[in-house]
């Protein structure tokens, strides 16, 4: 099992934001700084892609639910986009209504450095500036961040980024990842899909870049391959769930920042919060993980 290094944090449970030497605590949460910055994030956050899509009384109640498992587990950081159907204004609605004002880390992303998307994401998620505010689907070596580090400079956002799912970008996201040299990057990473492992978690480090990685479960894909299945013997030290085993493969490399799993279940959202707690898996172990993957 691994230990925590000093770039490492506990938080306290139930949301706190007080960041304190991991020793200290009875139950520490994971959290990992920000290179940039040296802020602590809670290492599990929440993705929205396709879970909070319709503007309805039932979609605010269930997003309701899952930003507060978020918040009472220790998390904070919540990712969206200004694509992702009415994701950002059902949070927009939720957050301020369910006592989250100022307790959420909010990253969402634009498809261009657009005024008028900006001011729409804005006005949808009811705020005046964001945490992170990334770039969606870099797919170009020439796309210059120019425009939203000046936003930076303004103050509407802390933090900027890039984002790309997309293997075929990746030479992209590496070029503007290197000339730019964004806060964070966000790339999709799983144990059974480590591209990014071989391309972009170097890079991230050398540029001091934090690292978001979306599509932690292959969009559910995990679940399905494990169906039917109990967490062998060998992995339950560390994790309690297969949620918590496919974050802890993830987390287990120090390069990653946070996890962002979509969801729109509370039990869920609390189950993921669950893989910060507790030990990482080693080296041999994350290797076991991934022969184990390969083998369903
Ligand atoms: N280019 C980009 O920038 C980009 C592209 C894709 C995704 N993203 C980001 O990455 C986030 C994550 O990706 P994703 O949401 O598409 O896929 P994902 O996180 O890999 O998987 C989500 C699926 O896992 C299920 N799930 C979540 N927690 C679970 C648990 N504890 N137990 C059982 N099932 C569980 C969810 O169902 P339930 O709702 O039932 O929990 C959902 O079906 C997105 O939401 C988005 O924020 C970014």
């Amino acid at each position: 099992m691994t230990r925590m290094t000093r770039r490492e944090f506990a938080v306290v449970a139930a949301g706190a934001t007080l960041a304190l030497p991991v020793r200290a605590q009875a139950e520490p949460l994971l959290a990992r700084a920000i290179p940039s910055s040296g802020e602590a994030l809670p290492a599990v956050g929440l993705g929205t892609a396709n879970v909070f899509n319709v503007d309805n009384e039932q979609t605010r109640q269930k997003a309701t639910a899952v930003l507060q498992a978020l918040v009472a587990g220790g998390g904070r950081l919540i990712d969206t986009a200004s694509v992702y159907a009415d994701a950002e204004k059902v949070l927009g609605e939720v957050i301020a209504p369910a006592g989250l004002d100022g307790k959420v880390f909010i990253a969402t992303k634009l498809e261009s450095p657009d005024a008028a998307e900006l001011k729409r994401s804005l006005a949808r998620l009811k705020t005046g500036k964001f945490d992170l505010l990334q770039l969606h689907n870099v797919r170009n070596r020439g796309q210059s961040l120019g425009q939203f580090k000046e936003w930076k400079a303004q103050g509407i956002c802390r933090y900027i980024g890039i984002t790309s799912t997309y293997h075929q970008d990746f030479a992209a996201v590496e070029a503007v990842l290197a000339r730019e040299k964004p806060d964070f990057v966000q790339i999709d990473y799983s144990v059974d899909d480590r591209e990014a492992e071989k391309r972009i978690l170097p890079l991230a480090a050398e540029v001091k870049a934090a690292v978001l990685t979306a599509l932690p479960f292959g969009r559910g894909r995990l679940f399905r391959a494990v169906h039917g299945k109990e967490v062998p013997d060998w992995a339950r030290g560390f994790a309690g769930s297969w949620a918590q085993f496919f974050l802890k493969y993830l987390l287990g490399d120090r390069r990653v920042t946070a996890v962002i799993p979509g969801t729109s279940d509370a039990a869920h959202m609390t189950d993921n919060l669950g893989a910060m707690r507790g030990q990482l898996p080693d080296a041999e172990q994350r290797r076991k993980m991934v022969e184990f993957v390969e083998a369903l």
